[in-house]
């Protein structure tokens, strides 16, 4: 029998930690890593239609209209390469509608995991983050300095990482989280992401490796 590739959700508030474990799981398990933000991110620079759209809305950090993130996912997802090696989906489903899209073409996660962090870390962690454009990798200039003078010169920050932007962000967060628990209480993990990076790691990969192959057939087959 073919073992069915891993499908994951991970949630969490902004700066919770969801870029640096889904680098870390896409290591391990080789899913394809799909982060809404970083989908929209990519749309603003190349000044699409979509972009030009999405920009205002990240700016506030309000979310971004259903159907136009719902889109970009469901596109991305029905690529060859997530049917072969599973996906990892990170800031998607963020709203009530977003989750019944999903639900509505069939499409469920094995597990769905939420890292738990308190708002003043949260902040922190936001306002201190620096991203290298060459690598991607996450840095915090306190908890993650560069490893030298040549990538901490090309960091960079993400215009949404401000003070009063962030509390936006956090507010849309807190507003909107609550409505997508429930679609799936019965996969759901929450995880103290208050943690050093590696520990929260762990946890995630011990549920991760509990998860029986062939779990989704298992349930659509009931
Ligand atoms: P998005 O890019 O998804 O941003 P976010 O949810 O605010 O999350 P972040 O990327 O800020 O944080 P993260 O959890 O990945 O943390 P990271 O690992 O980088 O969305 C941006 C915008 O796009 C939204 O505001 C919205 O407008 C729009 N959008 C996106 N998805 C949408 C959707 N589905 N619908 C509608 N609109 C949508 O870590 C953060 C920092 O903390 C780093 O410096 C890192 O080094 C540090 N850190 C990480 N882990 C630890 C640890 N364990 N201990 C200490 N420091 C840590």
């Amino acid at each position: 029998q073919v073992e069915a590739p891993l499908k994951v959700m991970i949630s969490g508030a902004p700066a919770s930690g969801k870029g640096t474990q889904c680098r870390m799981i896409v290591e391990k398990y080789g899913l394809v890593h799909i982060s809404t933000g970083d989908l929209l991110r990519a749309e603003v620079s190349s000044g699409s239609d979509i972009g030009n759209k999405a920009k205002e809305y990240m700016d506030n950090g309000m979310l971004v209209p259903d159907q136009v993130v719902t889109d970009m996912v469901v596109s991305r997802l029905s690529q060859p390469d997530v049917r072969e090696k599973g996906w990892l989906l990170d800031g998607y489903p963020r709203s009530y509608a977003q989750a019944q899209s999903l639900e509505s073409m069939k499409i469920r996660p094995d597990i769905f995991v939420v890292l738990e962090v308190p708002d003043d870390n949260l902040i922190d962690r936001c306002v201190g983050r620096r991203l290298d454009p060459v690598t991607g990798k996450i840095y915090h200039v306190k908890n993650f300095p560069p490893e030298n003078e040549e990538i901490s010169a090309r960091l960079f920050m993400r215009s949404d990482d401000t003070f009063e932007k962030v509390k936006s962000r956090l507010e849309t967060y807190k507003q909107n989280s609550e409505t997508v628990l429930p679609t799936y209480s019965d996969l759901l993990n929450q995880i103290d992401g208050n943690r050093p990076v590696e520990v929260v790691f762990h946890e995630i990969d011990s549920l991760l490796q509990k998860i029986p192959a062939n779990a989704s057939e298992d349930k659509l087959a009931k």
